[in-house]
């Protein structure tokens, strides 16, 4: 089969497109006859290795596919050939990525594809809708009627925060760059819309809700904790999930005092179980018409360094380059 593969960390460059021998699935595996995978940035870390994970050699980058079932092995009873399926959660902690023609993956990360979805569509979903129901619904508790902040309200993670929490009824306030940025995340359903360099944030904030917000959704590497705690209302409840190396000053009193939480996670950490749970949503908002994650290009697999490239100056270097996800087809 093609493959976009890796034999050790390093650049883009580092990306073969090449033939590797056809997976054999076990006996727990589907065998996936991949029409589509996405680029997270998690897969940019763990290739050039600044997320160090133990990689089979050689290594096939990727976390997210959808595609057909081929063939499954003796143990799987939920997944029969010729059914469509997604998955997320591949190409970490061990576990064999998912940028080639076929794959084998455990039956306990795949989901049924719902009819009217499309592969492309389901794959730009995978890891960015489980991470945003991971926040949401399991960290922040977030209740009809309460208002969250997305920061960053325009990329893979955001749009599907600000999507789910609408889903979930809740009032969403976003933050975006450039003003096709802007106008996305109100299409996606934001009430309101804050230039993300616009100085008076807070008071932004403050003016749509006086006592503050419920949630504060950060998916920026370097949060900025004096705004955020002045953003959130008594009881906030604050996501994090980017920034390793980050070190920020955080404002202990004003924190404590107002009775706020912290909330952070890896989503590459979660269950099978709880990501299930979250796929059982997403289908169903997927299915609905209410979840829909931008594409901004389709790319065939022989460019996945390219693919790479262009996610790492999207989110590493903040270049604004990309509107939606980066989709390849093997
Ligand atoms: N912990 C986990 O489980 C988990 C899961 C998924 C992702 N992540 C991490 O979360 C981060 C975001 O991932 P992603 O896939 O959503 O990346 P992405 O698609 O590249 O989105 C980045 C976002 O950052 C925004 N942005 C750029 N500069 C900003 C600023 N100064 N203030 C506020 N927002 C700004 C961009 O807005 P514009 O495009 O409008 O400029 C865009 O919305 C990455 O670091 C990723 O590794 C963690």
């Amino acid at each position: 089969m093609k493959a976009a593969f890796i034999e050790r960390p390093g650049p883009p460059g580092a990306i073969v497109y090449g033939e590797l021998p056809d997976p054999l699935p076990g006996p727990r595996d589907a065998l996936i006859r991949v029409r589509a995978c996405a680029v997270n940035p998690i897969d940019t870390y763990v290739r050039s290795g600044a997320v160090v994970m133990p990689l089979p050699r050689p290594f096939v980058v990727g976390c997210d596919l959808a595609g057909e079932v081929v063939a499954v092995g003796d143990e799987v009873n939920r997944l029969r050939p010729g059914m469509r399926v997604w998955g997320s959660n591949q190409g970490l902690l061990g576990r064999q990525g998912t940028f080639s023609e076929l794959a084998a993956v455990d039956e306990r990360w795949l989901y049924p594809t719902p009819d009217g979805v499309s592969d492309r569509e389901a794959a730009a979903a995978a890891l960015v809708s489980i991470t945003a129901h991971l926040g949401l619904v399991g960290r922040a508790g977030v209740r009809p009627g309460e208002t969250v902040f997305v920061n960053g309200g325009s990329g893979g993670v955001g749009s599907a925060v600000v999507q789910i929490a609408k889903a979930l009824g809740a009032r969403v306030i976003a933050t975006a760059g450039a003003p096709e940025k802007q106008a996305l995340v109100r299409r996606f359903g934001a009430d309101v819309v804050i230039d993300y360099r616009d100085p008076e944030i807070v008071a932004r904030a403050r003016a749509v809700v006086a006592d503050g917000v419920d949630v504060y959704w950060e998916t920026q590497r370097e949060p900025d904790f004096d705004r955020t705690v002045a953003i959130l209302a008594e009881g906030g409840r604050m996501i994090l999930m980017a920034g390793r190396d980050a070190r920020p000053a955080f404002p202990v009193g004003p924190f404590y005092v107002k009775g706020c939480s912290l909330h952070g996670f890896a989503m590459f950490k979660t269950s099978h179980s709880e990501q299930a749970a979250a796929a059982a949503d997403i289908n169903r908002w997927l299915a609905a018409g209410r979840l829909r994650v931008p594409i901004d290009r389709v790319l065939p697999l022989a460019q996945t360094a390219e693919a790479h490239a262009l996610q790492e100056s999207a989110t590493v270097m903040r270049s604004g380059g990309l509107i939606g996800k980066i989709v390849i087809e093997p």
